[in-house]
């Protein structure tokens, strides 16, 4: 645990096909990390596959990181709330432990079966596998709304026609 108070759960290789056209660490790649493992530990913290990225606050790479490297990433849960849990991040080199970037503020928001908000009903950290959640179908996708002008177009054209 750092002075932040957050536990490192994750390392990562700087490989080839993360870096951007500078030779560095691709942001896009980084913030994708990010997502995923903040997802990872909310679903293991709210007993929820259903948890989705809500908010996230100020992006600021401050530093870089090279091919080869080794970066981790660290979470600290600020507040849970009723049915979101709000989470800080930061990634850092695992060798200088320098700070990559730092996010401070993610919400992650658990949902029903119909893609509600749903009251988790945590309000503390698990440290043991005490919440996995059982295995759940996805949530359906909801009718989507065509406007009328678009649904009554003719068929494109054929372009070698
Ligand atoms: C997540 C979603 C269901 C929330 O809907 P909503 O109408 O905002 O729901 P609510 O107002 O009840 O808010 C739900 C929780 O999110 C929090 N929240 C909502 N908007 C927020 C914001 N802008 N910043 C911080 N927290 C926010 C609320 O405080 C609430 O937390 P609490 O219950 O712990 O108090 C809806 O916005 C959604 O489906 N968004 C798409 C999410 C997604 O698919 N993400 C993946 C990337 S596309």
């Amino acid at each position: 645990m750092d002075e932040q108070g957050m536990r490192y759960h994750s390392r990562m290789w700087v490989r080839p096909e993360n870096l951007n056209a500078n030779g560095t660490l691709f942001g896009g790649h980084l913030l994708s990390w990010i997502d995923e493992q903040v997802a990872l530990y909310s679903i293991v913290q709210l007993g929820n596959e259903r948890v989705v990225t809500k908010y996230m606050s100020e992006i600021n790479f401050v530093s870089s990181a090279w091919q080869g490297d080794i970066i981790e990433l660290g979470i600290f849960p600020v507040k849970f709330g009723r049915t979101s849990l709000t989470l800080r991040c930061n990634v850092r080199n695992m060798v200088t432990r320098e700070s990559i970037i730092t996010v401070d503020k993610i919400v992650m928001v658990s949902l029903d079966d119909q893609g509600r908000p749903l009251e988790h009903g945590y309000s503390e950290i698990t440290y043991a596998r005490d919440r996995i959640p059982h295995r759940m179908k996805p949530i359906p996708r909801p009718e989507p709304h065509i406007p009328e002008a678009v649904s009554s177009h003719e068929p494109l054209a054929d372009l070698d026609g």
